[in-house]
């Protein structure tokens, strides 16, 4: 099994890590190459039962396929609400407007600190055990990425997740479905969600056999193919912060299919709003590198960044 594609053929392709080879040097290496020039790569043998992941995707469609309004309306986001958890529709907006077309459910996973069961859904019975079974096995590769990432930086294995994330008491694991009805008939004029880098840390995105994701790299898109065996991992703002810009925040964005229901599932990893998101290098004394980024809460990094993307979407809504 290859570790990682060739990145010497003329039409590069998506790097693949395998999780499952022994020289975990080698894997250590294939993660941060990957980090360093795309932002994003797909593990292969990372030990998340194939079935866990059947699962997963069967009790979240039950959720956005079989629920009644009223069931959906249980889980909605209240108005005015500063937590991102609950149900939230957007997939019926004007053609025209430049906005992501998606109906999203977010919950937090456990820890029990963070976790909100309001927010997930009763139907099918099975969903709870579902995830939080899934949220225990893609934490664990979570962090081994992280401890990968670390070691790439020079830095001790737990020091991105202790550090940057605020370690197994504060970080945040949010389960994201993203659900997306087809779009007819201008479908290619029309993209699901606007090209954009995420605003929280470490992305692990499973999707269904519909193709939609496309990411940025040397100047062009990307299809990333849909295979059964892959996690796909991202790499957000944070990171790229922490890293002082050496791990690549991947720009990437979503299309509509004219026909079927698109739907992915995310789990992010995030800190907490208050803790301080800078290059982690300085806390070690022997970066000589200076840092790139200011010292600024992850809270207000998502201020700035919603603030950034209305204003985005109200002047293109003026300049059509
Ligand atoms: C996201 C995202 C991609 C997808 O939720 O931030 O980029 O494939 N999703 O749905
Ligand atoms: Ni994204």
């Amino acid at each position: 099994m290859e570790v990682e594609r060739d990145q010497t053929v003329s039409s590069p392709t998506i790097p693949i890590v395998d999780l499952s080879n022994l020289d975990k040097e080698l894997v250590a290496r294939a993660v941060v190459k990957a980090s360093q020039e795309w932002g994003v790569f797909q593990v292969v043998n990372h030990e998340i039962p194939k079935e866990l992941i059947q699962s997963l995707k069967k009790v979240g469609t039950h959720f956005f396929e079989l629920s009644s309004e009223a069931e959906k309306e249980a889980v909605a986001t209240p108005a005015n609400s500063k937590d991102i958890q609950g149900y939230v529709t957007n997939s019926q907006q004007d053609i025209e407007d430049k906005v992501d077309r998606v109906d999203h459910l977010f919950h937090n996973l456990p820890p029990p600190t963070s976790v909100d069961y309001r927010y997930w859904p009763k139907n099918p019975p099975e969903y709870r055990q579902v995830n939080e079974e899934y949220a225990r096995q893609v934490k664990k590769l979570a962090e081994n990425i992280l401890g990968w990432l670390s070691e790439g930086l020079g830095l001790d294995r737990e020091a991105l997740f202790n550090q940057g994330f605020g370690g197994g008491e504060k970080a945040v694991y949010t389960m994201k479905i993203n659900y997306y009805p087809p779009c007819r008939p201008q479908a290619n004029l029309v993209l699901g969600m606007q090209p954009h880098t995420d605003i929280h840390g470490l992305t692990l995105l499973v999707p269904n056999e519909i193709p939609g994701l496309q990411v940025f790299n040397d100047n062009q898109w990307f299809d990333v193919e849909y295979n059964p065996s892959v996690i796909n991992i991202l790499i957000g703002d944070p990171i790229w912060r922490m890293s002082n810009g050496k791990y690549k925040n991947v720009l990437h964005r979503t299309t509509l299919n004219t026909e079927k229901t698109r739907m992915s599932w995310v789990v992010l990893l995030k800190p907490p709003y208050d803790m301080v998101i800078e290059p982690l290098k300085k806390h070690t004394g022997d970066g000589d590198e200076a840092p790139k980024f200011e010292p600024i809460t992850y809270g207000e990094h998502v201020e700035r960044k919603v603030r950034d993307k209305l204003s985005k979407a109200v002047m293109s809504a003026l300049l059509i």
